[in-house]
């Protein structure tokens, strides 16, 4: 039921898709790649096409301690990011592919990805606004996941600004797209500071209610992505006391538990691995961790996650204004092909995500936070991660 398909659709007529398969020539070496791993930015001609008519491109971002981040504007992905290791080697701590292709063919949608309109869950892709109900596209199973088959991370985002530390990435979401109401006007700001830290700024607004959730989708290795260790020897720490149950469908019961003494209870660190195979409903019903948690603060000053590799010594803290955040410890990855960068197999638990966001169906939730944006009102949030070392 939950099973993701690529939907060769993509390829109907009318889509005009070139890459410069043949030509894909060696990525650059990036300093201090000294090991087997792939700790490089891929070549930007992999990611030169026109998709939907529209430019698709790879840009790169520097600061001043040589930290870089890559991103294309094809769904607005995450593509690399290379932090220093506690040796100052560099590594790149984000999953992906090293070229446009494989993002739009392999079944893996989200590597990276802007979220929208609707980030996480809608239980049957039904809510209510105003009286009049919607049907927004359903994906997974009966429910509508991460804005539908065709959302955000399938956009080609239009590229309004880009200096060396930031990129800005517009879209407009027209009114009904993937079923949802009003014209939405997005811009993402990416921002690569010096003090290592990578800001992601989220601004839209509206001709018509509707209901937003912003994320980014970045899979997260602290050990290296190409890195053969998986996620579960990271330490996390996630500063909530409480998180949001699901039914077997993984849509929120509407409770909102604490999490003190259990398995979900992150609020001192502990190794992801403790506790994921212990005897608990909730992880059987996300085969491992993919839970929303309530955080206690969400001001973009306040921490709200601290994850650390004791391999790399690489520690990323998250920073949001959003109540919540979405632990997913990267069940679904199969590692059924060599595809990755370096061509390796991502497999199973082999990264996890940390999706800022406000609760799943929250549409349908008037417990939870609202997700409506209205005319006239801006949506406005923001999420940092920071790296450091240990
Ligand atoms: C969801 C998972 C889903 C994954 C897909 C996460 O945000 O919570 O259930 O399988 O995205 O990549």
């Amino acid at each position: 039921m939950r099973k993701k398909f690529f939907n060769g659709a993509l390829f109907a007529a009318g889509i005009f898709f070139t890459v410069a398969c043949n030509n894909v020539s060696k990525p650059k070496q990036t300093s201090g790649a000294a090991d087997s791993l792939q700790n490089t930015i891929p070549d930007s001609v992999s990611f030169d096409a026109k998709v939907d008519n529209k430019q698709v491109k790879l840009y790169t971002l520097k600061n001043k301690n040589d930290v870089e981040v890559a991103i294309t504007n094809y769904g607005g992905r995450l593509v690399s990011l290379l932090v220093p290791d506690r040796k100052g080697k560099l590594v790149d701590v984000i999953l992906g592919y090293e070229n446009l292709k494989n993002y739009r063919e392999l079944k893996e949608n989200y590597f990276g990805a802007l979220i929208g309109r609707y980030g996480n869950r809608i239980a049957n892709g039904k809510f209510t606004l105003d009286g009049t109900p919607y049907q927004v596209d359903v994906n997974d199973g009966p429910n509508s996941l991460h804005g539908g088959s065709n959302g955000f991370f399938k956009q080609v985002w239009d590229v309004t600004k880009v200096t060396g530390q930031t990129l800005e990435l517009s879209y407009l979401s027209k009114d009904g797209e993937e079923g949802y109401p009003g014209n939405l006007k997005i811009i993402v700001t990416y921002t690569l500071k010096d003090d290592n830290s990578l800001e992601i700024a989220y601004h839209a607004t509206t001709d018509k209610a509707t209901v937003i959730n912003l994320t980014n989708h970045a899979y997260f290795n602290l050990n290296g992505a190409s890195s053969p260790d998986g996620i579960t020897n990271h330490l996390l720490q996630i500063n909530a006391d409480a998180y949001t149950p699901v039914d077997s469908l993984l849509i929120p019961t509407g409770k909102i538990e604490t999490v003190k003494g259990g398995a979900f209870d992150f609020t001192t660190a502990k190794a992801i691995g403790k506790d994921i195979g212990a005897k608990d409903q909730q992880l059987a019903y996300g085969k491992g961790y993919d839970h929303n948690f309530v955080l206690n603060k969400h001001r973009n000053d306040k921490v709200v996650v601290t994850l650390s590799s004791p391999v790399t010594g690489i520690q990323m803290q998250v920073f949001t204004t959003e109540p919540g955040i979405q632990f997913y410890s990267g069940n679904f990855l199969k590692g059924d092909d060599k595809n990755g960068k370096g061509g390796v197999a991502y497999k199973y638990r082999s990264a996890l995500c940390l999706e800022t966001q406000h609760f799943p169906d929250s549409p349908n939730q008037p417990g939870f936070p609202s997700t409506v944006l209205t005319p006239g009102k801006a949506y406005n949030t923001v999420t940092t991660y920071s790296f450091t070392t240990k």
